[in-house]
């Protein structure tokens, strides 16, 4: 067996299906925006959601372009205080529509502070579209707009989600063997 297959227990979302669904919400985009004036900016936040934008963005027959943002809660608050920017945006939004690509939204702390950002810096409309959905976790009244999969209160990996910075590189979403989550 290969060494990082070894350490999930259980395979949650296939390889296969993330493919199919990428494939599905990609069409579903292209209907939404097909009548906008200005095209989406589509936004991924660094670095979980890169997988599922590379496989999405193929998908979207559209004249959009990307940009990336990396945040990070502050150490230390549970409020629902400020994230930091540890990478903005390269252009100026000022009037876009924005598609927020994100990898998973747990308590939605995330996606509204981001989302919070880019209004703050004069988007003209803010859709969040996500692979993965644990709406029994969340803490804030906030949704995707698009969700890939809606999946169990449980720990994932895979398919750019890590756990410590690891096992972003796995092609499918899975739960991994107990003895690791220690
Ligand atoms: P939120 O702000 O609580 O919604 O959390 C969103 C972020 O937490 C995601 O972008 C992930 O980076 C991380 N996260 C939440 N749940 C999981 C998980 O099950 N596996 C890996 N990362 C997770
Ligand atoms: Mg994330």
């Amino acid at each position: 067996m290969s060494i990082l297959h070894q350490d999930v227990k259980e395979v949650l979302v296939s390889e296969a299906a993330i493919i199919e669904r990428c494939k599905e919400l990609g069409h579903i985009v292209n209907d939404f925006y097909r009548d906008y004036e200005r095209m989406p900016l589509l936004v991924a936040i660094l670095k979980g959601s890169i997988p599922f934008l590379s496989e999405l963005m193929k998908h979207i027959d559209l004249d959009i372009e990307i940009d990336f943002m990396d945040v990070s809660s502050y150490e230390g608050t549970e409020s629902i205080g400020d994230v930091r920017i540890i990478k903005d945006l390269n252009q100026s939004i000022k009037g876009l529509p924005i598609l927020l690509v994100e990898d998973i939204v747990d308590t939605g702390r995330t996606i509204q502070e981001v989302k919070r950002l880019l209004f703050n810096k004069g988007a003209s409309e803010v859709k969040i579209i996500t692979l993965l959905d644990k709406p029994s976790r969340r803490l804030i009244d906030i949704d995707a707009d698009f969700v890939g999969f809606e999946i169990p209160n449980e720990f994932v990996i895979g398919f750019g989600l890590d756990f410590n910075e690891k096992y972003r590189n796995l092609p499918y979403v899975g739960i991994l063997k107990d003895e690791f989550y220690k």
